[in-house]
């Protein structure tokens, strides 16, 4: 059993996850009416993995007999300059997010609940994950500049990029 305190900020998390998904949701479609599939294909696997994130918290909710409230989502920017400046704001959100999982590891620890502890220490691996992403992807398209034929040659590659985390959410 975990407080309602703990409850609460979960149920928040879980409205910032799915603003999370639903900001690269729209990135996705930005880029597929620049026509750059590859980094369509990028923000819509990122958009799964905020889904994943999600409904782990939800799922974690239930087995803590707790009940998950699901709270409106706010609309995100529509537009973006460039392909940089969406993964310099992706970067810049990714950032607040580690601090909101920080601020639920810090709730956890001062209430010594352990379980939960357990939890955010797998998102908090993940956020340095996903911070290294953006940072990365800032440096080749810094490298890129403005040549188009290079943007084309890292659409390419960007857009190998697989899903790897569980899409049906009844099996997590
Ligand atoms: Fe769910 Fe991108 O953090």
């Amino acid at each position: 059993m975990i407080s309602q305190k703990m409850t609460e900020a979960i149920n928040t998390q879980i409205n910032n996850e799915m603003y999370s998904a639903y900001l690269y949701m729209a990135m996705s479609a930005q880029c597929s009416e620049m026509n750059l599939s590859g980094f369509a294909k990028w923000f819509m696997v990122q958009y799964h993995e905020e889904m994943f994130h999600a409904m782990k918290f939800y799922n974690y909710l239930l087995d803590q007999n707790s009940a998950p409230k699901i709270k409106a989502i706010k609309e995100p920017p529509a537009k973006f300059s460039d392909i940089k400046e969406m993964f310099e704001k992706t970067y810049e959100h990714e950032k607040g997010v580690t601090a909101n999982i920080r601020g639920l590891m810090e709730l956890a620890l001062a209430e010594n609940d352990y379980a939960s502890q357990n939890l955010f220490k797998w998102y908090i691996d993940e956020q340095v994950e996903e911070e290294k992403n953006d940072v990365e992807m800032i440096a080749k398209l810094s490298m890129a500049g403005d040549s188009p034929a290079t943007l084309f040659m890292v659409d390419g590659f960007v857009g190998a990029r697989g899903l790897h985390v569980e899409s049906d959410f009844t099996k997590l």
